[in-house]
């Protein structure tokens, strides 16, 4: 390697260590877990105690809604008003089972596990990951009506190669809630990220509208966050590659014009690579 290739490389590492370090200073810790002044989960006095930010603090936060992430931090409950929740659900027919399941109310408390969700760097990234959330959530459930996915029972969504998330015979791993969980792994990890038995009991998912969120912001934080930046299309495919590729561009579609909508409900572009 020539000499003076070495100084950007280094300049390279350096920023990749400091991006590194910003965001293991993020809290989006499992609900058992304290989110400490300096923004780390974990237990005892050095997370629960003094400058507890979140989780089960030994005194109440004081500043719950105010993250302590970068200059783009949006309050979320701002953004998604009781209005904004009020024009999706109440496109769901009144027989829907998801009419009287899915609350705003249920969402905001969910958000509490999931405090880094809706703070990016900016304000307009930050309502962009709102509304794209939204829009799938709306797309996965037909505007809050399902909560189960249709004939779930029909489907076998146990892969058994993940040894380490068992299936129970008793229980079936279809889609449930805002972006319908599916799959033993994914009941599995979402229950141990939020303190419920995912493989024994994941109808959990069904009855319990706050478990239902904190299942869907998981999966949205650990699958769908990563790679957000790419594009509103790079979140179908982490959703639901299927649709991408012309596998389904109605379905795809559909996903993209709610994002669009509900994009310039906040205010915000909606960016570019919105198909996949
Ligand atoms: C796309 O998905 C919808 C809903 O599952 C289905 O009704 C439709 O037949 C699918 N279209 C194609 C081309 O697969």
């Amino acid at each position: 390697m020539k000499m003076e290739n070495k100084l950007p490389m280094i300049l390279v590492a350096m920023a990749l260590v400091m991006i590194a370090s910003v965001s293991a200073q993020n809290c989006g810790c499992a609900s058992d877990l304290c989110c400490s002044k300096y923004g780390y989960c974990g237990t005892g006095d050095d997370y629960c105690g003094d400058g507890c930010q979140q989780g089960p603090c030994y005194s109440s936060p004081s500043t719950p809604s105010t993250p302590s992430s970068g200059s783009g931090s949006v309050n979320v409950a701002d953004v998604v008003t009781q209005d904004f929740f009020n024009s999706i659900i109440s496109q769901a027919a009144a027989n829907c089972e998801g009419k009287n399941f899915y609350t705003r109310d249920a969402f905001l408390s969910a958000l509490n596990s999931y405090s880094t969700f809706g703070q990016l760097s900016s304000t307009d990234d930050s309502k962009r990951e709102i509304a794209a959330a939204f829009a799938h959530f709306t797309h996965e459930t037909g505007y809050f009506c399902y909560i189960n996915e249709q004939n779930g029972a029909s489907h076998n969504y146990c892969d058994s190669s993940y040894t380490q998330y068992p299936c129970n015979p008793n229980k079936q791993y279809f889609g449930r809630g805002p972006l319908q969980l599916t799959w033993n792994y994914n009941y599995g990890a979402a229950g141990n990220a939020n303190n419920f038995d995912g493989l024994n009991a994941p109808e959990t998912v069904g009855n319990d509208a706050v478990v239902s969120f904190k299942a869907a912001l998981w999966f949205w934080m650990t699958n769908v966050r990563p790679v957000e930046s790419q594009g509103f299309g790079a979140t179908i495919r982490a959703i639901n590659s299927g649709e991408c590729n012309g596998g389904n561009t109605s379905e795809m579609n559909d996903r993209v014009n709610l994002y669009k909508q509900y994009c310039q409900d906040f205010g915000v572009a909606p960016g570019d690579n919105l198909t996949c």
